[in-house]
Order: structure tokens, then sequence, then C-alpha cells
């Protein structure tokens, strides 16, 4: 054996398949290669590649002619900060990144392995899906990978880049993933491409209003970052990752400091901020960097269902996950959108050891016939089903209101919160004292000489008596009336009285969420 020229044939192979004339097509699409997003998104010189000789074993309609060795993925492992990671990234320079069987079980490799070993997969999309000279192939090959992510999730974080089409079954990885990055005017992803549905329906549109970064991540909802470049983009996975424990088992990176005010700070800007007029709006996200540690939130599907907030934050260094009604934003109602995003949210948290901080101030479920018939029932019902499954400390602060259903779904002790902590003029009832008014007195209001004078003073009558937070203290509701001053120091105590928390639950297959 001649150690010397196989060693030459390896060299001269690794070259071959980094094809000049593929990676100016990539360029010329104004997108970076496979190999160029690894690069940028890992630690530098920690990726190490898996498969890189595999290739397609089908050799009908031309394949024979554009078979590529790593069958136009590159998967392997690498470092992020330091921290382990698996990573994949599709070739679309090479038949368009479309997944046969060879690629698919490259995918399912990294993921197997991410699984096993309890470290993050990050998936970079770049594909026209299911490789069509393959036929039913290429449709087990997502089977499989699909397959993999299922038995997966909630045992590591599932990180998908659009980078490019994610077409057809390409689009179902991202969906099934924890957390997917779009990037504006390079990202497109859908099940049916603009030709197929003009050719079915007759509808004219472009990749673009189909399925770009701006529609999933305002309008649809299916994806939670937009980034304006790739490069950008790739900074956001790593500050998501900066946030996330590895595992199921893992708890998420604590930050140490030294100095007493990164645990105690009083609030006194939050009585500027909350209007003392309950009518008034006013921006949540205000009160959200107030509390939390500095510049610490980092917000989750920021551009959809803006009447709630969530995302993930420190207090005292600790990563928590923050729900907030948005009160500028539809009074902070729960509609059908907000709570499909809580819910989502919630269930990660609490797979991945997150504790909970809810920041309340909502009249309640959204009323009104679009709402009913679109399944407000259905999706409101995810809310409750979220929160009281999630064994994960929970603490609920009502900052105003807390009226109805959404009370229930946000901070009611009998639901599982560990904290419920209020204002001193928070208010808590089933529903707002003026509609109260109408439905309870409605006759003596309608038979009254002066019924506007009578409605005016049950109303009151009502405000004064259930609107009281010392009621619901009274009641053992609330564990605690607190000065809104004191909120951050409240709840790093509270947090830190949680941490251990441990919650024995009676075994079952699983429960059954309303999907
Ligand atoms: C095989 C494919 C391919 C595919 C693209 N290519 N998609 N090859 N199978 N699915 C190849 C092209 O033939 C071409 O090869 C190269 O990739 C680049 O494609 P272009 O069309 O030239 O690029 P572009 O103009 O940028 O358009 C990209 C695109 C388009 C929008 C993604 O290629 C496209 O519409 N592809 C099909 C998308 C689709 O409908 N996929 C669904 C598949 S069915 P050459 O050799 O010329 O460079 C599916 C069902 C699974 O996925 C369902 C599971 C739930």
């Amino acid at each position: 054996m001649d150690f010397k020229k196989e060693i030459e044939k390896l060299n001269t192979i690794k070259t071959e398949m980094e094809s000049p004339e593929l990676i100016e097509k990539q360029h010329q699409k104004g997108k970076l290669t496979a190999r160029e997003r690894i690069n940028l998104l890992l630690d530098p010189e920690t990726f190490m590649e898996l498969d890189a000789f595999v290739e397609s074993r089908f050799h009908f309609f031309g394949l024979d002619q554009k078979k590529f060795l790593g069958d136009a993925v590159i998967t392997g492992f690498g470092k992020i900060n330091n921290r382990q990671v698996y990573v994949y990234s599709q070739d679309f320079s090479k038949i368009g990144g479309s997944l046969g069987e060879m690629h698919g079980q490259k995918i399912v490799k990294v993921i197997d392995l991410a699984s096993k070993t309890g470290c993050p997969i990050i998936g970079i999309i770049d594909s026209g899906g299911a490789r069509i000279q393959e036929g039913i192939a290429s449709l087990d090959g997502y089977a499989m990978v699909f397959n993999s992510m299922i038995k997966a999730s909630g045992v590591i974080p599932q990180i998908m880049v659009i980078a490019g089409p994610s077409a057809g079954g390409a689009s179902y990885a991202p969906g099934l993933s924890d957390f997917i990055f779009m990037i504006e005017g390079i990202s497109q992803m859908y099940i049916t491409g603009p030709e197929v549905i003009k050719a079915v329906s007759g509808e004219k549109i472009s990749f673009e209003d189909l399925g770009g970064a701006s529609i999933h991540g305002l309008k649809s909802g299916c994806c939670h970052f937009v980034f304006k470049s790739e490069q950008d983009c790739f900074g956001g996975v790593k500050k998501l990752l900066s946030y996330l424990p590895q595992n199921n088992l893992d708890d998420a990176p604590k930050q140490k400091s030294i100095f007493a005010e990164f645990f105690e700070r009083e609030n006194q800007k939050l009585l500027e901020i909350v209007p003392e007029d309950e009518k008034k709006s006013y921006d949540m996200k205000k009160v959200i960097e107030e509390v939390f540690d500095k510049n610490s939130f980092f917000e989750v599907q920021s551009n959809f269902a803006l009447n709630i907030i969530v995302g993930l934050a420190r207090l005292a260094g600790n990563v928590v996950g923050v729900v907030a009604n948005q009160p500028k934003v539809m009074a902070g109602t729960l509609d059908i959108d907000s709570s499909d995003k809580i819910a989502r949210f919630v269930r990660f948290c609490d797979a991945f050891n997150i504790p909970l901080i809810n920041l309340v101030d909502t009249p309640g479920y959204r009323p009104g016939s679009e709402q009913e018939h679109k399944g407000i029932i259905r999706h409101g019902a995810k809310v409750l089903y979220a929160f009281s499954e999630a064994s994960v400390p929970k603490i609920s602060l009502i900052l105003r209101k807390a009226f109805g259903g959404a009370y229930i779904a946000l901070s009611s002790r009998h639901l599982g919160y560990d904290k419920v902590i209020a204002w001193p003029f928070s208010q808590i009832s089933v529903m707002g004292p003026e509609q109260a008014a109408k439905i309870i007195y409605k006759k003596e209001i309608v038979e009254s000489r002066d019924s506007k004078k009578l409605e005016a003073e049950k109303i009151k009558e009502l405000k004064n008596f259930f609107l009281d937070p010392y009621r619901a203290a009274k009641l053992g509701q609330l564990d605690m009336i607190i000065n809104p001053k004191d909120t951050r120091t409240v709840l790093v105590k509270c947090l830190e009285s949680l941490l251990n928390k441990r919650e024995v639950k009676i075994a079952r297959k699983h429960g059954n969420i309303p999907l």
C-alpha cells in the first residue's frame, strides 16, 4: 500500500467536492454555500464532517450524471460557544438540495447522535423537497427524518434555519422543530409551489407572498425569528442557544454576578409605565425591560399575535420563559393565535426545565363570532392544558386586570401556579363590572325609572366588591400583594425558592392536549 498516494487521493476527492462552479452558482443566487454557513455558525475549526462520501444509489432520469459525493447535504458536529452541537446543511447547488434516500439517512444519523448524546441539532434548509428522480424512496427519506425528529422532540432542542427554498417535504422538518429562523428575501417555505397552485386553482402568487419570511413571521406564525441577512440569522441562532440547556436532563446556563443589584433592584419606574387609569394601555415590553436582567429579553415570534408577548429572559442570571399580555394590542385579550403562541412556548419551556413567569393584565379571552367560529374553545384550551401540565416553577404576577378564563389560564393557583403575586390595585373578576351589572341586575335596571343611574350605581358596587385584590388574598388565591417597586426583588426570591421544584405525576401513556 502506497500511503502517500492514498493520502493524495483523499485530498483530491475532497477538493473535487468543493467545485468552484457550484460555489459560484450558489453565490449568484445571493446565498452562502452549505459549508460557508456551517463555518459561520460553529466556533472556528470545530466542525467535523460525517458521511462525506455517501452518494445516491439511484440511476434513473439522468441522476447518474447529477450524482455528488455527500448527496447534497453536509452533516457533522462541532461547537457553538464551546458547547457541543450536531448540524446539517443542505447544498442547493447540487440537485437543488433535494432529499433522497441517502440524504435522508445522513440527516437521521446526526439527529439520532444528537439525541443519544444530548446535544442540540441545527438543520440548515435549502432544498427543493423530495428528490423527484428517487420516487417513493425520497418520500421514505422524509418519513425517516420526521420519525427521528419526533422521537427527539422534548429530548434535545431542534432548531431550523430556512436559508433558501424549503419546498414540499422540506417544510415539514421545520414544521416539526422547536424554532424556525428565516431570512428576508432568501427564505421561502411552502407545501406546494406557485406553479402547482396556479394549475390547481388558477391563483397566481409569488414565492415571497406565498411563503416568504414576512408571511411566516407575521401571518402564519410558522416562523419564530426573522433576520435581514444570513450573518445576522446565524448570530440569532447562537443567541437562542445561549439560553437553552443542551437537553431535557440539563439546566439552562446560569449567568453569575457578585453585584447585589444583579439580584435585588427597586423598580421605581413601573408606576410611570403602567397608567393608573385602567382604561389606558401601555407597552408591556417596557415592564419586561424594567423587571428582568438588563437587555436579557429575547423575544420569540415578535411579529405574530402581538396581543401576547413570549420570550426568554434572565432573572438574577436564571433563564426564565416570560409570557405577558400586551395591553397595547387588542387590550391584551387572548385570541386563537395568541393561545397557540403561548401553548407552544410553554410546552417548550416545560420540556427543557425553563421556569415560567407570567405578567398578567387582560380582560379575558376575546369575544366575538369570528373567534368562536374559528375555534377559540379548542385553541384557548391549549393554554389551560399547557400551563396545567407544565411541572417547571410557575409564577404569575397580576399587574392590573385578570378577568374570566384568562385569569384561570394565566394566574389561578388551582391550575397549578406555585406563586401568585398581585399589585395592590389589581382586579380579579369573572368579567368586567360593566358587563356583570348588565347580567345580574338586568331586570332591576330595565324596570328602574332612572336606568342609567341605577346601572352606574351597580357597576360601582360590583367594582368595590369584586375588584378588590384583598378578597382574593383572603381566600388564599393570592400568595402576596406587593408594592410594584418591589416586583423584581419579589420575583427573584420566589424563583429561587422554586428552583428545586419536583412534581410526581400519575403514569399514563400521554395526555390528549386539544390540538
Ligand atoms: C429533484 C430538483 C428538485 C426536486 C429542484 N431540483 N427541486 N431535483 N427533485 N424536488 C433541481 C432542478 O432540477 C435543478 O437542477 C436544480 O435543482 C435547481 O433548481 P432550479 O429550479 O433551477 O432552481 P430555482 O429556479 O432557484 O427554483 C428552486 C425551486 C424549484 C423553486 C425550489 O426548483 C422547484 O420548484 N422545485 C420543486 C419544488 C417542489 O415542488 N417540491 C416538492 C417536491 S414533492 P439542475 O440540474 O438544472 O441544476 C415533496 C413531497 C413530500 O417534497 C411531502 C412530504 C410531506
